[in-house]
């Protein structure tokens, strides 16, 4: 049940298919009214109509199944060959083919009926449309067809980590339609591989196309602001390079499909709370280094077919109806080519989102199509702008697989992309302490294995980020496959606490609802002391999981809960009392707190959330069949507290607002006062010595890193730096190398370095070496300076460092800028209301 106030919501029979259901879950939670007249700016008449509508069927459960046949069909009715069809005639010969009606319909979508629902609940798409059987059910947004002139509706699917859509239709169970879940974004980013990261692009695009969905609602690319972001672990680093670099190759490994992807959520969108009523107040500076860096580099780079707007308001506006930010910066800075659409139900003024160049209207509601056609009618919005938006959907439809009449089968490779999880996931895995060289765990090892995500490891976060797989292989799983004994009456004593405790999770499931959070066991002391005589080694994982609609908590999330200090405490004390290690396996989507007991445990592994196939990873790490190459793309800081302005991470409501419900919040803002002092760039900068610093990972090889070569004393136009890297240890290993830049001091502040270039070497056999060269292009010198609106790279000396770490700095160098240049003039875009004050230091 749901507590929501006035207008409390209480649904006690979700479907079981219900999960497959992202944002509705949000708005199940919300007073009805006030969720609508909200979200979109309707007619008086139409929110009357449907308020009354929907409070009536409050606290009805629906368990409708609809949409269970792969029809793949246009929409009703039928091509009319005597007029212009898609993709035979040119397109501007279908756009004067189509009715104002049609036009309209092209930008908003076919709404969003997921079964589970009460009836009501959600804002209604346009008549007739949910009664077109979906192609994909479970999919989370469709555009309409026009038959008449051939053009065919898309599927729009999430997710991040993996294809999220029903797997099993209607009652039929004897079909099923899993998907791989591959590791979470956090840990693909922390391979550092962006090889690596395309391969499981490719993989994770052949299961899009093999379910004939159109466009992967995927990447999500926002930066790791915060510890306490709730959706982290979808994104992939506090760094723009590293983000936007890996979304790039995931990018153009999904699209090398013929499918499409839709980096999100543009921009700015670093926090759950609030995230629909959210201003944040940032400045152009902050926002052109840090926030739009990473979209940048993935759109130019890789050329997404979509990007999808974020709910939050950016200094006044809404993302997605802010023409500075979809128009002026993505399409004319930047070249963006393709098409924008919001988030689900995101912004508040249809004619605005269309004005502004946000084309597609996700998932789309009738009150939407009413407002377009009374802003044609009134002239707020002209026919060229409806057209111009038409036209990217038109585009979008043209490169599709459903317009390409591609026949899918609804049968992924799913042994083959398993494999390819389970290399990434184990490839991503960060080493983090490694004493007296505690692991690799010699084979056949008697393992005690501790805590319950141990025994339920948590494969993926919660919300749309979710992925309906087949099965997750548990770590005790993995570690039997790999052939150690993992000791069998503390194995079955969890598995019975687990089903114990599972038994009282609620029948239901919210998707938006955290996962629930299953008490750490306490095991009893006698236990603990026995299992430290039987076995060799303690290996205990400790897990979290977050997701969409809500952000995590510094007291037993960000930090460890009580249970989890006083098995840790107890194992700890007992196999060292014997000589034998112990083992923390994190099993966290996000950056925890290490630093207040770190000390207990001879080695840790950061096994992030690794996906379905995680317990063979983490064996495989365990074991030493892959010596761990990650490093951390996200600064592990000794506690809450050094986090800059961390205590206003949730910012506040405006001033004579009262406090709304969780998801939708109330209107409030907050203000980024840490300028671009974002993770590292903050940490390094003012001397706070992290627990592990960003770029940090250890593994079971070491390397020597030769001297750094520049092309040149002096910077012309472009330069390059290289190293020969060597594995100096006794195992094959890969190494990953970052490349740091340290700019002169000059008319702007900057961090101490900045990170400008990274590989990661291939598999290097023990004295084996490879070079690596890295190119410094003028960009890569410059910083955004706000009052000329340009890059600018000042006159001086440039230090450049090749780092296994972003503080184990190996190798130094320095060139030369003679004179100062004017990388790139932009002009104003994005100004805040009013001037931030931003932290500052003053390097001499
Ligand atoms: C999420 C998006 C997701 C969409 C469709 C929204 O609530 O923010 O990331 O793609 O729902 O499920």
């Amino acid at each position: 049940m749901l507590t929501l106030g006035k207008h409390d919501v209480r649904f006690s029979s979700y479907c079981p298919q219900g999960r497959a259901a992202l944002p509705p879950c949000q708005y199940a939670t919300l007073p009805f009214p006030t969720l609508f007249t909200f979200m979109i700016k309707p007619t008086a008449t139409s929110t009357a109509r449907w308020a009354v509508a929907a409070l009536g069927l409050l606290g009805a459960t629906a368990c409708s199944q609809s949409g269970t046949t792969d029809t793949g069909q246009a929409g009703k009715g039928q091509a009319d060959s005597s007029l212009p069809q898609l993709g035979k005639a040119s397109l501007k010969d279908v756009l004067a083919a189509l009715t104002t009606e049609e036009k309209v319909k092209l930008v908003v979508g076919m709404g969003f009926y997921p079964s589970g629902f009460p009836e009501g609940m959600l804002p209604p798409g346009d008549p007739g449309d949910r009664e077109v059987p979906e192609k994909v059910p479970g999919a989370a947004g469709r555009t309409h067809a026009i038959a008449r002139l051939g053009i065919p509706s898309l599927t729009l699917s999430d997710g991040p980590a993996g294809v999220r859509i029903d797997p099993i239709r209607g009652k039929d169970s004897t079909k099923t339609y899993y998907a791989t879940a591959f590791p979470v974004a956090t840990l693909l980013a922390s391979s550092w591989d962006t090889t690596l990261v395309r391969q499981v692009g490719v993989a994770f695009g052949s299961e899009v196309r093999d379910f004939g969905i159109d466009v992967l609602l995927a990447p999500g690319m926002n930066i790791h602001r915060n510890p306490l972001g709730g959706r982290n672990f979808e994104y992939y680093s506090e760094d723009p390079l590293v983000a936007g670099s890996v979304a790039a190759a995931l990018v153009g490994g999904v699209q090398s499909n013929g499918v499409g992807t839709s980096i999100k959520h543009f921009a700015v969108n670093n926090q759950e709370f609030n995230r629909m009523q959210l201003n944040s107040h940032v400045s152009e500076r902050a926002l052109r280094e840090i926030y739009l860096k990473g979209f940048k580099i993935a759109v130019q780079r890789a050329q997404p077919w979509t990007v999808m707007s974020s709910y939050n308001k950016v200094n006044g506006t809404y993302t997605s109806e802010s023409p500075d930010l979809l128009t002026e910066l993505l399409r004319k800075e930047w070249g963006f080519k393709g098409l924008v659409m919001t988030d689900w139900y995101g912004g508040h003024d249809a004619v605005a989102q269309l004005k502004a160049g946000n084309d597609l209207l996700e998932p789309g509601t009738h009150a939407q199509t009413e407002a377009i056609l009374a802003g044609l009618k009134s002239g707020q919005l002209t026919a060229a702008q409806l057209d111009t938006n038409a036209i990217r959907v038109l585009r979008l439809i043209l490169k599709s697989p459903t317009f390409k009449g591609v026949k899918f089968t609804s049968q992924p490779a799913l042994k083959a992309n398993a494999a390819v999880a389970r290399q990434a996931a184990a490839d991503g895995m960060v080493l983090l302490r490694n004493e007296g060289a505690a692991l690799p765990l010699p084979a056949g090892r008697k393992v005690a294995l501790f805590g319950t995500a141990s025994y339920n490891l948590i494969a993926g976060g919660t919300g749309s980020g979710d992925v309906n797989r087949a099965y997750t292989i548990s770590i005790a799983q993995g570690l039997s496959a790999a052939g150690y004994a993992v000791n069998a009456p503390l194995n079955q004593a969890y598995t019975q606490y687990l089903k114990t405790e599972k038994a009282k999770f609620p029948k239901t499931k919210n998707i938006l609802a955290p996962a629930p959070v299953i008490p750490e066991m306490a095991p009893p002391a006698a236990m603990v002391q026995q299992q430290a005589q039987a076995n060799d080694v303690a290996v205990v994982t400790l897990g979290r999981s977050a997701g969409e609609g809500g952000d995590r908590k510094v007291a037993g999330d960000f930090t460890l809960t009580a249970a989890e200090q006083a098995l840790l405490k107890q194992v700890a004390t007992a196999f060292h009392a014997k000589g034998k290690k112990v083992v923390v396996v994190l099993n966290v989507g996000g950056v925890t707190e290490v630093a207040s007991w770190r000390g207990q445990a001879d080695a840790i592994l950061l096994a992030w959330q690794p996906g379905q196939e995680g317990g063979y990873a983490v064996a495989d790490v365990l074991s030493g069949k892959a010596n761990p190459s990650g490093k951390l793309a996200t600064t592990f800081p000794v506690s809450y507290a050094d986090i800059p302005y961390g205590a206003d991470f949730l910012g506040k409501l405006l001033t004579g607002t009262k406090g709304g419900n969780s998801f939708m919040g109330a209107p409030s803002e907050n203000t980024y006062s840490e300028g671009i002092y974002v993770g590292y760039r903050y940490y390094n900068t003012f001397k706070k010595q992290p627990a592990y610093e960003f770029g940090y990972g250890l593994g079971y090889s070491t390397f020597g890193y030769g001297a750094l070569k520049l092309s040149a004393a002096s910077f012309n136009g472009s330069l390059t730096a290289s190293l020969a890297v060597t594995n100096t240890g006794k195992v094959a290993g890969k190494e990953v190398v970052q490349l740091y830049l340290s700019a002169p001091a000059g008319q702007l502040d900057k961090p101490a370095s900045e990170l400008k270039a990274f590989a990661k070497t291939k598999l290097l056999a023990p004295g084996e070496s490879q070079t690596l060269t890295f190119t410094l292009k003028p960009a890569d010198l410059a910083s955004f300076n706000t009052a000329s609106s340009s890059w600018v790279a000042d006159a001086g000396t440039y230090t450049v460092q090749a780092g296994a770490s972003s503080l184990n700095i190996k190798q130094r160098a320095t060139f030369q800028l003679p004179a100062a240049l004017v990388v790139e003039k932009s002009r104003p875009l994005l100004a805040p209301q009013a001037p931030v004050n931003e932290m500052k230091i003053t390097r001499k």
